[in-house]
């Protein structure tokens, strides 16, 4: 019997819970022995490793966030580290991981491989959408409904109330959620940290579309633009003459019950990662494309950056017109 396990890094996301679930029924069915790495990397130098069954994750599937908690850690990037976090997996005897985070947890884990040779493979898993090589990561979709919902009832009081209102998205240097959700929502202007952009070339425009009738203005803004959103709701005070408020999102983007989307994708991320570990992948990344699923080398997925899709930056520059 050979035991396999898994562990939550960084972000937590809509999708993990489902994604442990599938991922304990799955390994049984494969004649593993599933084990759960509570509070990530910090939780595998501290030994907190459980073997695990179906009892484990009865009622998690509707749940947000991670039951086995995660961590951005700082101890295993330190060598010393990870030869404890080795040891605690060879008293266990494991050598393959499952590990649901972002490209910042798979550099560390391809350390660990180069060191130690545990095999792993990375699910993607952050709202931000930003990791290279894969065009979905898992809790996306959760994370755009909960933003849809909140854009949704702030257009209710926006247009009840005449104001224009500058929601802010998550998204650390990536544009994806506010772009995404600006085209869903029908948003009037949309600014990411990808595109440049001069607020005065708006001004004209937004003043005309006052005049034929307007009477509130949707902006979507991500975080990691150049300017505080109170800045941009500034400007729609001061330049275009119109009321104006703010609303940060923040961490209800990270929480909600897992859409429909995640639940899926979960459980296809959880059978490609296993099977790829049982068919002697020992450093990828499983990815989504459109051709659907594919395994990645580690190198290939942290060797550049994320690059915002050609289409949806294409239709930006059609919205904020
Ligand atoms: O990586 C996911 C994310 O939610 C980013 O969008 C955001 O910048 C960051 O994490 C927030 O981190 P924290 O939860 O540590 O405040």
């Amino acid at each position: 019997m050979k035991n396999i396990a898994i562990l939550c890094s960084g972000g937590d996301v809509s999708g993990m819970n489902p994604a442990l679930k599938h991922f304990v029924e799955y390994s049984l069915q494969k004649g593993l022995t599933p084990y759960f790495i509570y509070n990530g990397f910090e939780g595998l130098i501290d030994n907190k490793i459980v073997k695990v069954s179906h009892k484990h994750v009865g009622g998690i599937i509707n749940r947000g966030g991670t039951i086995i908690g995660s961590t951005r850690s700082e101890r295993f990037m330190d060598r010393e580290f990870r030869k404890i976090a080795k040891k605690n997996l060879d008293t266990l005897d494991i050598d393959m991981l499952v590990v649901l985070g972002g490209d910042g947890s798979f550099r560390g884990m391809d350390i660990f491989y180069k060191e130690h040779g545990v095999k792993f493979c990375g699910i993607p898993s952050t709202i931000d959408n930003d990791i290279n090589g894969t065009e979905y990561c898992l809790g996306v979709d959760t994370a755009l409904n909960v933003i849809k919902d909140s854009i949704d009832n702030i257009r209710d009081t926006a247009a009840s109330f005449s104001r224009a209102f500058v929601i802010e998205t998550m998204g650390r240097n990536c544009g994806y959620l506010a772009l995404v959700s600006a085209l869903c929502s029908g948003a009037e202007l949309c600014l990411i940290p990808e595109v440049e952009y001069d607020l005065k070339e708006y001004e004209e425009s937004f003043k005309a579309q006052i005049k034929n009738g307007r009477n509130y203005f949707i902006a979507i803004v991500s975080e990691g633009i150049k300017e505080e959103s109170s800045e941009i709701a500034k400007w729609f005070e001061q330049k275009i003459g119109f009321e104006s408020r703010v609303t940060i999102l923040g961490h209800t983007q990270r929480g909600g019950n897992p859409t429909i989307y995640d639940r899926l994708m979960a459980y296809k991320f959880v059978n490609h990662a296993i099977d790829g570990l049982l068919d002697g992948k020992n450093k990828s990344m499983i990815c989504y494309a459109k051709k659907g699923f594919e395994y990645k080398n580690i190198d290939e997925v942290t060797s550049q950056k994320y690059q915002l899709d050609r289409e949806l930056l294409g239709y930006l520059k059609v919205l904020n017109v």
